[in-house]
């Protein structure tokens, strides 16, 4: 048998060797494992909505991923070919010719391009899109800035005779991000009519709103459309734009640009999205029909919501505090949207929140939320009488 001393020495091993395991063992069930899933189940749930940026809500058509993928094949060479190709679809679908198109790295590619050679006296509506701002900024640019946002929250241009002699480019953003306004047409034809410089239409949300001013490019050899598949086509992140203007405006914008300015991916993809054309006109549809019936919904929580054409909602609130509380209380639920102050505007100063559509899933989780938020605002707002 033992010796007692090693017997005493054994046990005590033993029992250690007993806590041990057991504390592990206890802990890892009762405290590890419960946090870790609590952790889980906490990230699953605060999975965060991006409804600030406007993604589409819906993926490519089928023939626009076969695309991508097949020119996938090919990444390894420089995209020198291809380009006239690219260039003839858009001319198809602008009804016009592939001389006066040229394809850009992104809308804002087009926004760079005509504030680096047009830009030195730019005149800006606001509120508006903040690249155009952005950019001649860096290039130092003259800007004025036009209020175009009445108190009755109606949207127009605000250019007089005198700016539009002054400037070299003037800025008009068709429908308006983030009003959503659209600007008439007799109201571009008169800035034309009364200005020798260079009238940069954007046309970013035209997949929405159907109006254009394309066709003007024939007796106006200084306006300039710009577009982008980022928005109706949602193809953001591969960054393709267009401009379309007179054939001589096209080539000097073009000598400016890099040689090789749209990779072969963006420029497969945009063949094929023009080539499922009816694809893309029932998901715009569809998101038209959700853009509707949220602005209905917000008018009946008492948030003012402006009637939008772009592929965005845009509300007003009664107050600063309270965008303030309903952005925070969204932004706590992992839901983000875009406010007033945000430097994605140039010129938005006021209770503004702008909602990018995106999917039924996902605005219907905001809406909820919206609901819930706006219903204590009320409760706390009667508290306070
Ligand atoms: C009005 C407007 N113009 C141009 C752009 C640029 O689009 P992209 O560079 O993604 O083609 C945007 C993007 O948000 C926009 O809202």
């Amino acid at each position: 048998m033992f010796p007692k001393e090693d017997l005493k020495t054994y046990l005590k091993a033993h029992v250690l060797v007993f806590f041990v395991h057991n504390i592990f063992k206890y802990s890892l069930h009762q405290v590890i494992w419960p946090l870790a899933a609590g952790i889980n189940t906490m990230s699953k749930n605060l999975k965060p909505i991006h409804l600030d940026y406007s993604g589409a809500g819906y993926s490519p058509s089928a023939l626009v991923k076969r695309s991508i993928y097949s020119a996938s094949k090919q990444a390894d060479c420089y995209p020198y070919e291809g380009y006239d190709m690219l260039h003839e679809k858009i001319a198809e679908y602008c009804k016009t010719e592939s001389r006066n198109i040229y394809a850009t790295n992104g809308g804002d590619e087009a926004i760079e391009l005509l504030v680096t050679i047009f830009g030195r006296k730019m005149l800006v509506p606001i509120p508006t899109y903040n690249e155009y701002e952005y950019i001649g900024k860096s290039r130092n640019s003259e800007i004025r800035y036009k209020n175009c946002l009445r108190d009755d929250n109606s949207y127009s241009l605000n250019y007089t005779k005198a700016d539009l002699k002054w400037a070299t480019l003037v800025w008009i953003c068709n429908p308006n991000n983030p009003t959503g306004s659209i600007i008439p047409r007799r109201d571009i034809l008169w800035v034309l009519d009364n200005t020798d410089a260079i009238v940069a239409v954007d046309e970013a949300y035209y997949e929405f709103a159907g109006n254009s001013v394309v066709d003007l490019i024939k007796k106006y050899k200084n306006l300039v459309v710009l577009r982008t598949f980022s928005k109706g086509f949602g193809l953001a992140g591969l960054r393709l734009g267009y401009m379309v203007s007179d054939s001589s405006r096209i080539s000097s914008l073009k000598a400016a640009a890099q040689e090789f300015n749209v990779n072969r991916i963006a420029r497969a993809a945009g063949i094929a999205a023009l080539s499922s054309l009816g694809y893309y006109k029932k998901r715009i549809a569809s998101m038209k029909r959700l853009r509707d019936e949220f602005e209905q919904f917000a008018l009946g929580l008492g948030i003012y919501a402006f009637k939008s054409n772009g592929g965005f909602a845009f509300l007003k609130f009664k107050s600063i505090a309270e965008l303030e509380k309903i952005y925070v209380g969204l932004k706590n639920k992992g839901i983000f949207v875009f406010k007033a102050s945000d430097s994605e505007f140039t010129g938005l100063k006021g209770p503004y929140m702008r909602i990018a559509i995106g999917n039924r899933g996902d605005l219907s989780v905001l809406k909820k939320e919206l609901k819930s938020l706006m219903q204590k605002q009320k409760l706390s707002d009667g508290k306070l009488r």
